[in-house]
């Protein structure tokens, strides 16, 4: 495994299948993986699921979390991203950063030699995504081969790293969006506006909001260019009978999805959520040596 989790794409399928065992051998146990280790969590933006599940991941297994916001730190103010990385390096042995710009992580990663960990950026959303594909493993019992259909903004951080590791797995994935809502990255998925047509023999429905953190300015135009990629029981309807219904969380509720079909009896996002916390687990084992 390489140091640092930034991007699927520090992980080699394999790695992302060794996650996959270390999770299946943690979850529910309480270990000393981490006894003696210190971990600092940064936020610059809200969390719920992030937050809490890593400080639970990093309590069982007998380490200590100091999490804290950005403008807690002296980076607030303007002390710079490296700067903060050479300090801390000194201190803990890994730094879990969710930031505004991929950028601040890059250049937190080149100067620490103590793992950084991707906690969500403008770019991607890399331990999202290894729930959700574990998620999807725990579910339908297989990868390669299934059918994952993205609808809403497909330019979005958690979209960019779910393609990345489906595109690991030989994963069919479709994302229906309007044109200008395309993901910003080079992958393997196909792009079929019409979301009824998209959803066809779905095996899998993933959406996300429509307004990401720190797009709050654009929130009127984006609701508007997106209104017709609602997830709905409409849509749910034309997937397959055992389709499972995906989304990270947190939801705008009758926006980029419908409460009957997050309430409905498709929707797994709870139990995606909750691994979270199990693959959490397996990727600070992993990467704290
Ligand atoms: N899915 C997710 O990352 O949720 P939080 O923003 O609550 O951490
Ligand atoms: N795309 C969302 C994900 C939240 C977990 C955002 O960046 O706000």
């Amino acid at each position: 495994m390489k140091k640092d989790l930034l991007s699927i794409n520090d992980l080699s399928k394999n790695d992302v299948e060794k996650i996959f065992e270390m999770t299946d051998k943690l979850r529910n146990k309480h270990t000393s993986h981490l006894k003696g280790k210190n971990i600092a969590l940064i936020f610059q933006k809200p969390s719920t699921r992030t937050k809490i599940s890593f400080e639970v991941a990093i309590n069982q297994l007998g380490g200590n979390a100091i999490s804290l916001n950005w403008n807690e730190l002296q980076l607030g103010r303007g002390e710079t991203v490296e700067d903060t990385a050479r300090v801390l390096e000194r201190y803990v042995d890994s730094i879990v950063a969710r930031v505004f710009s991929h950028d601040d992580l890059v250049k937190m990663a080149k100067i620490s030699k103590v793992p950084v960990i991707n906690a969500l950026s403008d770019l991607e959303h890399p331990c999202q995504a290894l729930a959700d594909l574990y998620t999807i493993k725990q579910k339908k019992r297989k990868l390669t081969g299934s059918k994952i259909v993205f609808l809403g903004d497909g330019a979005n951080n958690t979209f960019h790293s779910l393609i990345l590791a489906c595109e690991k797995f030989d994963m069919d994935i479709v994302v229906s969006c309007p044109k200008n809502y395309k993901p910003e990255i080079r992958a393997n998925y196909k792009i079929i506006e019409n979301p009824e047509e998209a959803v066809k023999s779905a095996d899998i429905l993933y959406t996300d909001t429509w307004v990401s953190m720190g797009q709050e300015s654009e929130k009127e135009n984006r609701i508007r260019d997106l209104q017709n990629y609602q997830l709905n029981s409409k849509l749910v309807k034309s997937a397959k009978k055992d389709v499972i219904v995906m989304h990270p969380l947190p939801a705008h509720r009758n926006s980029e999805i419908t409460s009957d079909v997050m309430d409905g009896k498709h929707s797994v996002v709870l139990d995606q959520a909750e691994n979270r916390l199990h693959t959490e687990k397996a990727i600070l084992c992993l990467l704290i040596k």
